[in-house]
Protein backbone atom coordinates (compact mmCIF):
# COMPACT_ATOMS: atom_id res chain seq x y z
CA UNK A 1 0.00 0.00 0.00
CA UNK A 2 1.44 3.48 -0.83
CA UNK A 3 1.83 5.51 2.50
CA UNK A 4 -0.12 8.82 0.47
CA UNK A 5 -3.33 6.14 0.43
CA UNK A 6 -3.30 5.39 4.26
CA UNK A 7 -5.46 6.90 6.94
CA UNK A 8 -5.24 5.79 10.69
CA UNK A 9 -8.00 7.51 12.89
CA UNK A 10 -9.38 6.66 16.15
CA UNK A 11 -12.98 7.43 17.40
CA UNK A 12 -13.42 9.29 20.65
CA UNK A 13 -16.85 9.24 22.53
CA UNK A 14 -18.21 9.62 25.62
CA UNK A 15 -19.89 6.02 26.98
CA UNK A 16 -23.01 5.63 25.08
CA UNK A 17 -22.42 8.54 22.57
CA UNK A 18 -22.25 5.92 20.08
CA UNK A 19 -19.17 4.89 19.05
CA UNK A 20 -19.55 1.21 19.07
CA UNK A 21 -22.33 1.94 16.50
CA UNK A 22 -20.76 4.22 14.48
CA UNK A 23 -17.72 1.43 14.30
CA UNK A 24 -19.92 -1.09 13.18
CA UNK A 25 -21.31 1.67 10.41
CA UNK A 26 -18.14 1.78 9.16
CA UNK A 27 -17.43 -1.63 8.65
CA UNK A 28 -20.07 -2.23 7.20
CA UNK A 29 -20.21 0.81 4.85
CA UNK A 30 -16.88 -0.49 3.52
CA UNK A 31 -17.68 -3.60 3.21
CA UNK A 32 -15.02 -5.00 5.68
CA UNK A 33 -17.74 -6.99 7.65
CA UNK A 34 -21.23 -8.09 5.64
CA UNK A 35 -23.95 -6.94 7.45
CA UNK A 36 -25.23 -10.85 8.32
CA UNK A 37 -21.67 -11.78 9.91
CA UNK A 38 -21.99 -8.58 11.87
CA UNK A 39 -22.27 -9.95 15.46
CA UNK A 40 -24.14 -7.06 17.89
CA UNK A 41 -20.89 -4.31 17.52
CA UNK A 42 -18.29 -6.24 16.24
CA UNK A 43 -15.33 -3.81 18.38
CA UNK A 44 -16.70 -4.75 21.80
CA UNK A 45 -16.35 -8.34 21.99
CA UNK A 46 -15.58 -9.05 25.60
CA UNK A 47 -18.55 -10.64 27.21
CA UNK A 48 -18.11 -8.53 30.46
CA UNK A 49 -17.61 -5.28 27.79
CA UNK A 50 -20.49 -5.68 25.90
CA UNK A 51 -22.69 -6.54 29.90
CA UNK A 52 -21.10 -3.69 30.89
CA UNK A 53 -21.81 -1.38 28.01
CA UNK A 54 -18.24 -0.21 28.29
CA UNK A 55 -15.02 -0.64 26.28
CA UNK A 56 -12.00 -2.15 28.03
CA UNK A 57 -10.08 -3.47 25.58
CA UNK A 58 -8.98 -1.63 22.32
CA UNK A 59 -8.72 -3.49 19.45
CA UNK A 60 -8.53 -2.06 15.59
CA UNK A 61 -9.79 -2.86 11.91
CA UNK A 62 -8.00 -2.24 8.66
CA UNK A 63 -11.33 -0.83 6.09
CA UNK A 64 -10.99 -0.69 2.31
CA UNK A 65 -12.72 2.32 0.55
CA UNK A 66 -12.78 3.44 -2.86
CA UNK A 67 -12.85 7.52 -2.15
CA UNK A 68 -14.97 9.62 -4.56
CA UNK A 69 -11.85 11.06 -6.41
CA UNK A 70 -11.95 6.94 -7.59
CA UNK A 71 -8.96 5.83 -5.39
CA UNK A 72 -8.44 3.16 -3.12
CA UNK A 73 -7.77 4.00 0.66
CA UNK A 74 -6.74 1.79 3.55
CA UNK A 75 -8.31 3.02 6.78
CA UNK A 76 -7.17 1.87 10.00
CA UNK A 77 -9.55 2.49 12.72
CA UNK A 78 -7.90 2.18 16.47
CA UNK A 79 -10.29 1.88 19.30
CA UNK A 80 -9.84 3.04 22.65
CA UNK A 81 -11.00 2.15 25.67
CA UNK A 82 -13.81 4.73 27.35
CA UNK A 83 -12.94 4.98 30.88
CA UNK A 84 -10.16 6.71 33.28
CA UNK A 85 -8.65 3.94 34.64
CA UNK A 86 -7.42 3.13 30.87
CA UNK A 87 -6.11 6.68 29.79
CA UNK A 88 -2.36 5.67 29.39
CA UNK A 89 -3.50 2.95 26.78
CA UNK A 90 -6.07 5.41 25.25
CA UNK A 91 -2.69 7.92 24.79
CA UNK A 92 -1.00 5.26 23.23
CA UNK A 93 -3.42 4.25 20.89
CA UNK A 94 -4.24 8.33 19.78
CA UNK A 95 -0.06 8.16 19.04
CA UNK A 96 -0.68 5.52 16.69
CA UNK A 97 -2.83 7.67 14.68
CA UNK A 98 -2.99 10.76 12.67
CA UNK A 99 -6.76 11.51 13.22
CA UNK A 100 -9.68 11.59 15.48
CA UNK A 101 -13.63 11.21 14.87
CA UNK A 102 -14.89 13.38 17.78
CA UNK A 103 -18.52 11.46 18.32
CA UNK A 104 -21.08 13.63 20.11
CA UNK A 105 -24.35 12.74 20.99
CA UNK A 106 -26.29 15.75 19.38
CA UNK A 107 -28.72 15.54 22.12
CA UNK A 108 -26.18 15.54 25.27
CA UNK A 109 -23.36 17.28 24.76
CA UNK A 110 -19.54 17.63 26.01
CA UNK A 111 -19.01 15.15 28.57
CA UNK A 112 -15.78 15.46 30.69
CA UNK A 113 -14.31 12.03 29.78
CA UNK A 114 -15.14 13.23 25.97
CA UNK A 115 -12.58 15.94 27.25
CA UNK A 116 -10.05 14.54 28.78
CA UNK A 117 -9.68 12.36 25.49
CA UNK A 118 -9.76 15.19 23.32
CA UNK A 119 -6.99 17.11 25.21
CA UNK A 120 -4.85 13.87 24.49
CA UNK A 121 -5.51 13.96 21.04
CA UNK A 122 -4.51 18.00 20.64
CA UNK A 123 -1.68 17.36 22.76
CA UNK A 124 -0.41 14.61 19.92
CA UNK A 125 -1.94 16.93 16.98
CA UNK A 126 -4.67 15.19 15.65
CA UNK A 127 -6.75 16.15 13.11
CA UNK A 128 -10.33 16.00 14.97
CA UNK A 129 -13.20 15.58 12.92
CA UNK A 130 -16.33 16.81 15.16
CA UNK A 131 -19.56 14.22 14.35
CA UNK A 132 -23.00 15.13 15.80
CA UNK A 133 -24.30 11.79 16.63
CA UNK A 134 -27.99 10.49 16.91
CA UNK A 135 -29.40 13.41 15.09
CA UNK A 136 -32.19 11.25 14.04
CA UNK A 137 -33.56 12.10 17.82
CA UNK A 138 -36.03 14.51 18.46
CA UNK A 139 -34.14 16.00 21.41
CA UNK A 140 -31.12 16.45 18.98
CA UNK A 141 -29.78 19.83 19.31
CA UNK A 142 -26.60 20.19 16.72
CA UNK A 143 -26.38 23.87 16.86
CA UNK A 144 -26.14 23.74 20.68
CA UNK A 145 -23.70 21.11 20.93
CA UNK A 146 -21.64 22.89 18.07
CA UNK A 147 -21.54 26.07 20.00
CA UNK A 148 -20.66 24.17 22.96
CA UNK A 149 -18.20 22.58 21.14
CA UNK A 150 -16.04 25.46 20.33
CA UNK A 151 -16.86 26.93 23.41
CA UNK A 152 -14.98 24.19 25.28
CA UNK A 153 -12.62 22.73 22.85
CA UNK A 154 -11.96 25.62 20.72
CA UNK A 155 -12.37 23.44 17.60
CA UNK A 156 -14.11 24.81 14.68
CA UNK A 157 -17.22 23.13 14.13
CA UNK A 158 -18.25 25.05 10.94
CA UNK A 159 -17.82 21.70 8.98
CA UNK A 160 -18.46 18.96 11.85
CA UNK A 161 -20.79 16.13 10.30
CA UNK A 162 -24.54 15.79 11.27
CA UNK A 163 -24.77 12.33 11.56
CA UNK A 164 -26.84 8.96 12.55
CA UNK A 165 -24.80 6.11 13.45
CA UNK A 166 -28.13 4.26 13.88
CA UNK A 167 -30.35 5.27 10.58
CA UNK A 168 -26.58 5.40 8.83
CA UNK A 169 -26.81 9.10 8.02
CA UNK A 170 -23.95 10.71 7.60
CA UNK A 171 -21.33 8.00 6.92
CA UNK A 172 -20.36 8.52 3.56
CA UNK A 173 -19.92 11.89 4.91
CA UNK A 174 -17.48 10.85 7.80
CA UNK A 175 -15.43 8.31 5.42
CA UNK A 176 -14.72 11.65 2.78
CA UNK A 177 -13.57 13.33 5.55
CA UNK A 178 -11.31 10.81 6.83
CA UNK A 179 -9.53 10.42 3.45
CA UNK A 180 -9.36 14.27 2.90
CA UNK A 181 -8.88 16.24 6.10
CA UNK A 182 -6.68 13.23 8.07
CA UNK A 183 -3.44 13.73 7.25
CA UNK A 184 -1.67 10.09 5.72
CA UNK A 185 1.61 8.97 7.85
CA UNK A 186 4.75 10.11 6.95
CA UNK A 187 7.55 8.17 4.57
CA UNK A 188 9.73 6.91 6.63
CA UNK A 189 10.24 3.24 5.73
CA UNK A 190 13.98 4.27 4.77
CA UNK A 191 14.61 4.50 8.67
CA UNK A 192 15.31 1.32 11.20
CA UNK A 193 12.29 -0.24 12.23
CA UNK A 194 10.43 1.12 14.93
CA UNK A 195 6.43 -0.19 15.89
CA UNK A 196 4.39 1.21 18.64
CA UNK A 197 1.94 -1.60 20.71
CA UNK A 198 -1.05 -0.14 21.12
CA UNK A 199 -2.37 -3.31 22.53
CA UNK A 200 -1.90 -7.02 23.48
CA UNK A 201 -3.73 -10.06 24.36
CA UNK A 202 -2.49 -13.62 25.48
CA UNK A 203 -4.23 -16.20 23.10
CA UNK A 204 -3.06 -19.78 24.62
CA UNK A 205 -1.97 -21.52 21.35
CA UNK A 206 0.00 -18.46 19.89
CA UNK A 207 1.37 -16.95 23.10
CA UNK A 208 0.74 -13.02 22.83
CA UNK A 209 -0.79 -11.32 20.17
CA UNK A 210 0.68 -8.11 19.80
CA UNK A 211 -1.38 -5.26 18.18
CA UNK A 212 0.92 -2.23 17.21
CA UNK A 213 1.22 0.15 14.41
CA UNK A 214 4.64 1.03 12.52
CA UNK A 215 5.99 4.28 12.70
CA UNK A 216 9.20 3.76 11.00
CA UNK A 217 10.88 1.46 8.29
CA UNK A 218 9.20 -2.37 7.70
CA UNK A 219 8.33 -5.48 9.29
CA UNK A 220 8.66 -9.31 8.09
CA UNK A 221 7.09 -12.40 8.91
CA UNK A 222 10.42 -14.33 10.59
CA UNK A 223 12.36 -11.53 11.42
CA UNK A 224 13.91 -11.55 14.72
CA UNK A 225 12.69 -8.58 16.78
CA UNK A 226 13.44 -6.93 20.22
CA UNK A 227 11.00 -5.03 22.29
CA UNK A 228 12.94 -2.15 23.43
CA UNK A 229 11.59 -1.56 27.33
CA UNK A 230 12.67 -5.31 28.10
CA UNK A 231 15.16 -5.54 25.99
CA UNK A 232 14.26 -9.78 25.21
CA UNK A 233 14.10 -10.60 21.46
CA UNK A 234 11.70 -12.57 19.55
CA UNK A 235 11.24 -14.35 15.85
CA UNK A 236 7.74 -13.34 14.46
CA UNK A 237 6.06 -16.37 13.92
CA UNK A 238 3.01 -15.03 12.40
CA UNK A 239 2.32 -10.98 11.37
CA UNK A 240 -0.63 -9.32 9.86
CA UNK A 241 -3.39 -7.31 9.56
CA UNK A 242 -7.24 -6.86 11.23
CA UNK A 243 -9.91 -6.41 8.93
CA UNK A 244 -11.27 -6.89 11.41
CA UNK A 245 -10.38 -10.72 12.02
CA UNK A 246 -6.11 -11.65 11.84
CA UNK A 247 -5.28 -11.51 8.14
CA UNK A 248 -1.41 -12.78 7.82
CA UNK A 249 0.46 -11.16 5.40
CA UNK A 250 4.53 -11.53 4.86
CA UNK A 251 5.61 -7.61 5.46
CA UNK A 252 4.12 -4.40 6.85
CA UNK A 253 5.60 -1.11 6.08
CA UNK A 254 5.55 2.54 8.29
CA UNK A 255 2.05 3.74 8.51
CA UNK A 256 0.41 0.36 8.76
CA UNK A 257 -1.45 -1.03 11.85
CA UNK A 258 -1.42 -5.28 12.10
CA UNK A 259 -0.70 -7.79 14.57
CA UNK A 260 1.89 -10.05 15.52
CA UNK A 261 2.36 -13.23 16.87
CA UNK A 262 6.39 -14.05 18.37
CA UNK A 263 5.86 -16.97 21.05
CA UNK A 264 5.67 -14.69 23.51
CA UNK A 265 4.93 -15.32 27.34
CA UNK A 266 3.04 -12.87 29.08
CA UNK A 267 1.71 -9.69 28.32
CA UNK A 268 3.62 -7.91 30.07
CA UNK A 269 6.59 -9.06 27.95
CA UNK A 270 4.93 -6.87 25.43
CA UNK A 271 3.78 -3.63 27.06
CA UNK A 272 1.54 -1.29 25.66
CA UNK A 273 3.60 1.55 24.57
CA UNK A 274 6.77 -0.50 23.94
CA UNK A 275 8.71 -0.32 20.76
CA UNK A 276 9.55 -3.14 18.74
CA UNK A 277 13.37 -2.92 16.64
CA UNK A 278 14.88 -5.13 14.61
CA UNK A 279 17.13 -7.15 16.42
CA UNK A 280 19.89 -6.91 13.75
CA UNK A 281 19.31 -3.26 13.00
CA UNK A 282 18.33 -1.96 16.18
CA UNK A 283 16.67 1.98 16.41
CA UNK A 284 18.75 4.07 18.45
CA UNK A 285 15.75 5.63 20.66
CA UNK A 286 12.61 3.87 21.34
CA UNK A 287 9.48 6.07 20.44
CA UNK A 288 8.83 8.71 23.38
CA UNK A 289 6.18 7.96 25.83
CA UNK A 290 6.49 4.03 27.26
CA UNK A 291 5.55 4.02 30.93
CA UNK A 292 5.55 1.31 33.45
CA UNK A 293 1.85 0.72 34.53
CA UNK A 294 1.66 1.96 38.34
CA UNK A 295 -1.12 0.45 40.35
CA UNK A 296 -2.99 3.28 41.99
CA UNK A 297 -5.63 1.28 44.09
CA UNK A 298 -5.01 -1.83 46.28
CA UNK A 299 -7.29 -4.52 48.06
CA UNK A 300 -7.18 -7.82 49.28
CA UNK A 301 -8.42 -10.85 48.10
CA UNK A 302 -9.07 -13.82 49.95
CA UNK A 303 -10.80 -17.30 49.39
CA UNK A 304 -13.74 -17.87 51.84
CA UNK A 305 -12.71 -21.18 52.03
CA UNK A 306 -9.07 -21.79 52.62
CA UNK A 307 -8.70 -24.93 49.88
CA UNK A 308 -9.13 -22.37 47.17
CA UNK A 309 -5.84 -20.24 48.16
CA UNK A 310 -3.95 -22.25 45.40
CA UNK A 311 -7.14 -21.82 43.10
CA UNK A 312 -7.39 -18.18 43.82
CA UNK A 313 -3.42 -17.89 42.57
CA UNK A 314 -3.51 -19.69 39.44
CA UNK A 315 -6.43 -17.71 38.45
CA UNK A 316 -4.25 -14.57 39.24
CA UNK A 317 -1.44 -15.69 37.20
CA UNK A 318 -3.81 -16.58 34.66
CA UNK A 319 -5.32 -13.19 34.49
CA UNK A 320 -1.80 -11.24 34.72
CA UNK A 321 -0.96 -13.51 31.42
CA UNK A 322 -3.55 -10.89 29.96
CA UNK A 323 -3.14 -8.06 32.28
CA UNK A 324 0.43 -6.67 32.53
CA UNK A 325 -1.19 -3.74 34.57
CA UNK A 326 -2.72 -6.24 37.44
CA UNK A 327 -0.34 -6.56 40.41
CA UNK A 328 -0.49 -9.22 43.03
CA UNK A 329 1.32 -11.07 46.11
CA UNK A 330 0.88 -13.15 48.55
CA UNK A 331 -0.57 -11.60 52.29
CA UNK A 332 -1.21 -13.19 55.22
CA UNK A 333 -3.67 -11.94 57.27
CA UNK A 334 -4.58 -12.40 61.03
CA UNK A 335 -7.75 -12.22 60.61
CA UNK A 336 -8.67 -13.52 56.84
CA UNK A 337 -5.93 -16.66 56.43
CA UNK A 338 -4.04 -16.53 53.57
CA UNK A 339 -4.70 -14.05 50.32
CA UNK A 340 -2.95 -11.84 48.01
CA UNK A 341 -2.95 -7.76 47.90
CA UNK A 342 -3.57 -6.66 44.67
CA UNK A 343 -2.99 -3.75 42.66
CA UNK A 344 -5.12 -2.11 40.39
CA UNK A 345 -5.25 1.09 37.82
CA UNK A 346 -8.21 2.23 39.29
CA UNK A 347 -11.46 1.03 40.65
CA UNK A 348 -13.09 0.16 37.81
CA UNK A 349 -10.26 -2.39 36.78
CA UNK A 350 -10.72 -3.71 40.24
CA UNK A 351 -14.05 -4.55 39.86
CA UNK A 352 -13.50 -6.33 36.40
CA UNK A 353 -10.96 -8.47 37.61
CA UNK A 354 -12.79 -9.46 40.96
CA UNK A 355 -15.63 -10.40 38.49
CA UNK A 356 -13.75 -12.33 36.03
CA UNK A 357 -11.98 -14.55 39.34
CA UNK A 358 -15.07 -15.03 40.57
CA UNK A 359 -17.25 -15.47 37.13
CA UNK A 360 -14.45 -17.27 34.85
CA UNK A 361 -12.30 -19.16 38.06
CA UNK A 362 -15.47 -20.13 40.19
CA UNK A 363 -13.89 -18.66 43.33
CA UNK A 364 -15.88 -18.01 46.33
CA UNK A 365 -14.04 -14.55 47.27
CA UNK A 366 -13.78 -12.01 50.23
CA UNK A 367 -12.41 -8.45 49.08
CA UNK A 368 -11.73 -6.06 51.54
CA UNK A 369 -11.84 -2.04 51.03
CA UNK A 370 -9.63 -0.85 48.08
CA UNK A 371 -6.82 1.20 49.94
CA UNK A 372 -4.48 3.68 47.70
CA UNK A 373 -0.71 3.97 47.99
CA UNK A 374 0.51 6.48 51.44
CA UNK A 375 4.01 8.00 51.20
CA UNK A 376 5.21 7.19 54.90
CA UNK A 377 7.94 8.57 56.11
CA UNK A 378 9.87 7.10 59.60
CA UNK A 379 11.31 8.55 62.34
CA UNK A 380 14.50 6.81 60.96
CA UNK A 381 14.22 8.52 57.51
CA UNK A 382 13.16 5.65 55.21
CA UNK A 383 10.53 6.85 52.86
CA UNK A 384 7.95 3.33 52.84
CA UNK A 385 4.76 3.09 50.37
CA UNK A 386 2.32 1.54 52.05
CA UNK A 387 -0.47 -0.37 50.11
CA UNK A 388 -2.20 -2.00 53.03
CA UNK A 389 -3.46 0.09 56.15
CA UNK A 390 -2.55 -2.51 58.17
CA UNK A 391 0.91 -1.88 57.72
CA UNK A 392 0.95 1.93 59.07
CA UNK A 393 3.70 1.89 62.16
CA UNK A 394 2.40 3.43 64.69
CA UNK A 395 2.81 7.34 65.49
CA UNK A 396 6.06 7.29 67.23
CA UNK A 397 7.69 5.58 64.61
CA UNK A 398 6.81 7.52 61.37
CA UNK A 399 7.56 11.25 60.61
CA UNK A 400 4.62 11.76 58.06
CA UNK A 401 2.50 10.34 56.36
CA UNK A 402 1.56 11.77 52.81
CA UNK A 403 -1.03 10.54 50.71
CA UNK A 404 -2.00 11.03 46.98
CA UNK A 405 -4.15 14.06 45.21
CA UNK A 406 -5.89 14.10 42.09
CA UNK A 407 -7.85 16.87 40.16
CA UNK A 408 -10.97 16.08 39.42
CA UNK A 409 -12.56 17.82 36.62
CA UNK A 410 -16.65 17.18 36.20
CA UNK A 411 -19.51 18.61 33.66
CA UNK A 412 -22.59 18.92 35.57
CA UNK A 413 -25.94 20.91 34.31
CA UNK A 414 -26.18 24.20 37.02
CA UNK A 415 -28.84 23.15 39.10
CA UNK A 416 -26.39 20.11 40.39
CA UNK A 417 -23.44 22.28 41.12
CA UNK A 418 -24.39 22.74 44.62
CA UNK A 419 -24.72 19.23 45.18
CA UNK A 420 -21.54 18.21 44.07
CA UNK A 421 -19.95 21.31 45.57
CA UNK A 422 -21.37 19.84 48.72
CA UNK A 423 -19.72 16.35 48.24
CA UNK A 424 -16.40 18.07 47.14
CA UNK A 425 -16.37 19.67 50.45
CA UNK A 426 -17.60 16.76 52.55
CA UNK A 427 -14.78 14.86 50.64
CA UNK A 428 -11.72 17.57 52.09
CA UNK A 429 -11.68 18.72 48.40
CA UNK A 430 -10.19 22.29 47.62
CA UNK A 431 -12.01 23.97 45.20
CA UNK A 432 -10.29 25.28 42.26
CA UNK A 433 -12.25 26.51 39.24
CA UNK A 434 -15.77 27.08 38.23
CA UNK A 435 -16.99 27.46 34.33
CA UNK A 436 -20.14 28.12 32.89
CA UNK A 437 -20.30 26.79 30.01
CA UNK A 438 -23.34 26.93 27.08
CA UNK A 439 -26.84 26.32 27.78
CA UNK A 440 -26.73 25.93 31.63
CA UNK A 441 -24.18 23.78 31.85
CA UNK A 442 -20.66 24.09 34.33
CA UNK A 443 -17.36 22.49 34.51
CA UNK A 444 -16.22 22.30 38.30
CA UNK A 445 -12.57 21.39 39.42
CA UNK A 446 -11.61 20.41 42.85
CA UNK A 447 -8.46 18.79 43.67
CA UNK A 448 -9.40 15.86 46.46
CA UNK A 449 -6.90 13.21 47.75
CA UNK A 450 -7.78 10.02 46.02
CA UNK A 451 -8.27 8.17 48.72
CA UNK A 452 -11.67 10.11 49.17
CA UNK A 453 -12.42 8.90 45.13
CA UNK A 454 -11.68 5.51 45.39
CA UNK A 455 -14.68 4.90 47.95
CA UNK A 456 -17.87 5.80 46.42
CA UNK A 457 -17.70 9.30 45.24
CA UNK A 458 -18.44 8.18 41.22
CA UNK A 459 -21.48 7.15 42.66
CA UNK A 460 -22.63 9.92 44.64
CA UNK A 461 -21.49 11.75 41.68
CA UNK A 462 -24.04 10.29 39.92
CA UNK A 463 -27.11 9.68 41.97
CA UNK A 464 -26.69 13.72 43.30
CA UNK A 465 -26.31 14.53 39.25
CA UNK A 466 -29.47 11.96 38.50
CA UNK A 467 -26.71 10.75 36.64
CA UNK A 468 -26.05 13.97 34.20
CA UNK A 469 -22.96 14.71 35.60
CA UNK A 470 -19.72 13.43 34.58
CA UNK A 471 -16.54 13.23 35.64
CA UNK A 472 -12.58 12.41 35.33
CA UNK A 473 -9.40 12.68 37.22
CA UNK A 474 -5.48 12.73 37.07
CA UNK A 475 -2.93 12.25 39.57
CA UNK A 476 -1.53 15.77 40.57
CA UNK A 477 1.10 14.59 43.43
CA UNK A 478 1.39 13.71 47.20
CA UNK A 479 0.17 15.67 50.22
CA UNK A 480 0.73 15.31 53.74
CA UNK A 481 -1.53 15.61 55.82
CA UNK A 482 -3.15 14.68 59.29
CA UNK A 483 -3.71 11.15 59.20
CA UNK A 484 -4.33 8.56 61.80
CA UNK A 485 -5.06 4.79 61.63
CA UNK A 486 -8.32 3.43 62.16
CA UNK A 487 -8.74 0.28 64.49
CA UNK A 488 -11.57 -1.63 64.58
CA UNK A 489 -12.18 -4.43 66.33
CA UNK A 490 -14.61 -7.34 66.30
CA UNK A 491 -15.28 -9.50 69.70
CA UNK A 492 -12.03 -7.94 70.72
CA UNK A 493 -10.16 -9.12 68.40
CA UNK A 494 -8.63 -6.59 65.71
CA UNK A 495 -9.30 -7.29 62.55
CA UNK A 496 -6.22 -6.37 60.63
CA UNK A 497 -8.78 -6.70 57.13
CA UNK A 498 -10.65 -3.26 58.52
CA UNK A 499 -7.95 -0.81 59.03
CA UNK A 500 -8.59 2.36 57.76
CA UNK A 501 -5.88 5.17 57.39
CA UNK A 502 -8.70 8.22 57.80
CA UNK A 503 -8.09 12.32 58.34
CA UNK A 504 -7.93 12.82 62.40
CA UNK A 505 -10.70 14.87 61.34
CA UNK A 506 -13.40 12.55 60.21
CA UNK A 507 -11.46 9.75 62.31
CA UNK A 508 -14.34 9.79 65.08
CA UNK A 509 -17.30 10.15 62.46
CA UNK A 510 -15.92 7.94 60.48
CA UNK A 511 -15.36 5.30 63.67
CA UNK A 512 -19.10 5.69 64.70
CA UNK A 513 -20.51 5.50 61.27
CA UNK A 514 -18.72 2.37 60.74
CA UNK A 515 -19.68 0.22 63.99
CA UNK A 516 -22.89 1.44 63.24
CA UNK A 517 -22.57 -0.04 59.68
CA UNK A 518 -20.92 -3.45 60.92
CA UNK A 519 -23.80 -4.18 63.57
CA UNK A 520 -26.18 -3.83 60.95
CA UNK A 521 -24.66 -6.00 58.58
CA UNK A 522 -22.79 -8.74 60.90
CA UNK A 523 -25.73 -11.49 61.53
CA UNK A 524 -26.44 -12.13 65.52
CA UNK A 525 -24.58 -14.82 66.77
CA UNK A 526 -25.04 -17.31 70.02
CA UNK A 527 -23.61 -14.61 72.10
CA UNK A 528 -23.03 -11.05 72.15
CA UNK A 529 -20.93 -9.48 69.73
CA UNK A 530 -19.07 -6.08 70.84
CA UNK A 531 -17.45 -4.09 68.05
CA UNK A 532 -15.39 -0.97 68.49
CA UNK A 533 -13.05 1.60 66.64
CA UNK A 534 -9.61 2.61 68.02
CA UNK A 535 -7.43 5.34 67.39
CA UNK A 536 -3.71 3.67 68.85
CA UNK A 537 -5.33 2.26 72.39
CA UNK A 538 -8.54 4.87 72.55
CA UNK A 539 -11.87 3.47 71.71
CA UNK A 540 -13.78 6.27 69.87
CA UNK A 541 -17.09 4.08 69.35
CA UNK A 542 -18.74 1.20 70.41
CA UNK A 543 -21.25 -1.23 70.13
CA UNK A 544 -22.57 -4.36 70.25
CA UNK A 545 -24.80 -7.01 68.15
CA UNK A 546 -27.23 -8.65 70.80
CA UNK A 547 -27.03 -12.40 71.08
CA UNK A 548 -29.89 -14.63 69.36
CA UNK A 549 -32.29 -16.41 71.41
CA UNK A 550 -32.74 -19.49 69.91
CA UNK A 551 -30.75 -21.46 67.34
CA UNK A 552 -32.33 -22.69 64.28
CA UNK A 553 -32.30 -26.33 64.82
CA UNK A 554 -34.58 -25.90 67.89
CA UNK A 555 -37.38 -24.24 65.63
CA UNK A 556 -37.32 -28.30 64.10
CA UNK A 557 -39.25 -29.59 67.24
CA UNK A 558 -40.17 -33.27 66.72
CA UNK A 559 -36.96 -34.12 64.51
CA UNK A 560 -38.17 -34.25 61.07
CA UNK A 561 -35.29 -35.30 59.49
CA UNK A 562 -36.21 -33.79 56.09
CA UNK A 563 -37.10 -29.92 57.18
CA UNK A 564 -33.77 -30.03 59.58
CA UNK A 565 -31.33 -30.91 56.59
CA UNK A 566 -33.52 -28.20 54.19
CA UNK A 567 -32.69 -25.46 57.09
CA UNK A 568 -28.94 -26.90 57.44
CA UNK A 569 -28.65 -26.00 53.42
CA UNK A 570 -30.26 -22.78 53.74
CA UNK A 571 -27.97 -21.82 56.69
CA UNK A 572 -25.02 -23.21 54.37
CA UNK A 573 -26.11 -21.34 51.27
CA UNK A 574 -26.20 -18.55 53.48
CA UNK A 575 -22.49 -18.69 54.59
CA UNK A 576 -21.09 -18.10 51.32
CA UNK A 577 -19.20 -14.93 51.07
CA UNK A 578 -18.72 -15.09 54.63
CA UNK A 579 -15.55 -15.37 56.77
CA UNK A 580 -14.94 -16.46 60.31
CA UNK A 581 -13.13 -13.99 62.52
CA UNK A 582 -12.36 -15.76 65.50
CA UNK A 583 -15.76 -17.13 66.37
CA UNK A 584 -18.12 -14.57 64.60
CA UNK A 585 -19.03 -14.66 61.16
CA UNK A 586 -18.47 -11.85 58.92
CA UNK A 587 -19.91 -11.58 55.80
CA UNK A 588 -18.76 -9.98 52.64
CA UNK A 589 -20.66 -6.56 52.84
CA UNK A 590 -18.79 -5.74 56.36
CA UNK A 591 -15.23 -5.44 54.73
CA UNK A 592 -17.43 -3.13 52.30
CA UNK A 593 -19.36 -0.95 54.81
CA UNK A 594 -16.88 1.87 54.78
CA UNK A 595 -17.49 2.28 51.40
CA UNK A 596 -21.00 2.98 52.15
CA UNK A 597 -21.22 4.86 55.20
CA UNK A 598 -23.07 8.78 53.69
P1 LIG B 1 -19.31 2.56 24.90
O1 LIG B 1 -18.96 1.32 24.15
O2 LIG B 1 -19.90 2.27 26.22
O3 LIG B 1 -18.21 3.58 24.94
O4 LIG B 1 -20.54 3.25 24.17
P2 LIG B 1 -20.56 3.70 22.69
O5 LIG B 1 -20.14 5.11 22.61
O6 LIG B 1 -19.86 2.70 21.87
O7 LIG B 1 -22.11 3.69 22.39
P3 LIG B 1 -22.94 2.62 21.53
O8 LIG B 1 -22.51 2.61 20.13
O9 LIG B 1 -22.97 1.36 22.28
O10 LIG B 1 -24.36 3.34 21.57
C1 LIG B 1 -25.01 3.63 22.78
C2 LIG B 1 -26.51 3.62 22.54
O11 LIG B 1 -26.89 4.67 21.65
C3 LIG B 1 -27.01 2.33 21.89
O12 LIG B 1 -28.24 2.01 22.48
C4 LIG B 1 -27.18 2.71 20.42
O13 LIG B 1 -28.17 1.95 19.79
C5 LIG B 1 -27.58 4.16 20.52
N1 LIG B 1 -27.18 4.93 19.34
C6 LIG B 1 -25.98 4.97 18.75
N2 LIG B 1 -26.01 5.79 17.68
C7 LIG B 1 -27.27 6.28 17.60
C8 LIG B 1 -27.92 7.19 16.72
O14 LIG B 1 -27.37 7.72 15.78
N3 LIG B 1 -29.22 7.46 17.00
C9 LIG B 1 -29.89 6.91 18.03
N4 LIG B 1 -31.15 7.24 18.20
N5 LIG B 1 -29.31 6.05 18.86
C10 LIG B 1 -28.02 5.73 18.66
Amino acid sequence: VLVSRIRNFSIIAHIDHGKSTLADRLLQETGTVAAREMKQQFLDNMELERERGITIKLQAARMNYTAQDGEQYVLNLIDTPGHVDFSYEVSRSLVACEGALLVVDASQGVEAQTLANVYLALEHNLEIIPVLNKIDLPGAEPERVKAEIEEIIGLDCSNAILASAKEGIGVHEILESIVHLVPPPQETVEKPLRALIFDSYYDSYRGVIVYFRVMDGNVKKGDRVRLMATGKEYEIDELGVLSPTQVPLDELHAGEVGYLAASIKAVADARVGDTITLAAQPASEPLPGYTEAKPMVFCGLFPTDADQFGDLREALERLKLNDAALSYEPETSSAMGFGFRCGFLGLLHMEIVQERLEREYDLDLIVTAPSVVYRVTTVKGEVLNIDNPSTLMPPQEREKVEEPYVQVDMITPEEFVGPLMELCQTRRGIFKDMRYLAQGRTTLIYELPLAEVVTDFFDQLKSRSRGYASMEYQMIGYREDNLVRLDIMINNDPVDALVMIVHRDKAYNVGRALVEKLKELIPRHQFKVPIQAAIGSRIIASEHIPALRKDVLAKCYGGDISRKKKLLQEQAKGKKRMKSIGTVEVPQSAFMAVLRLD
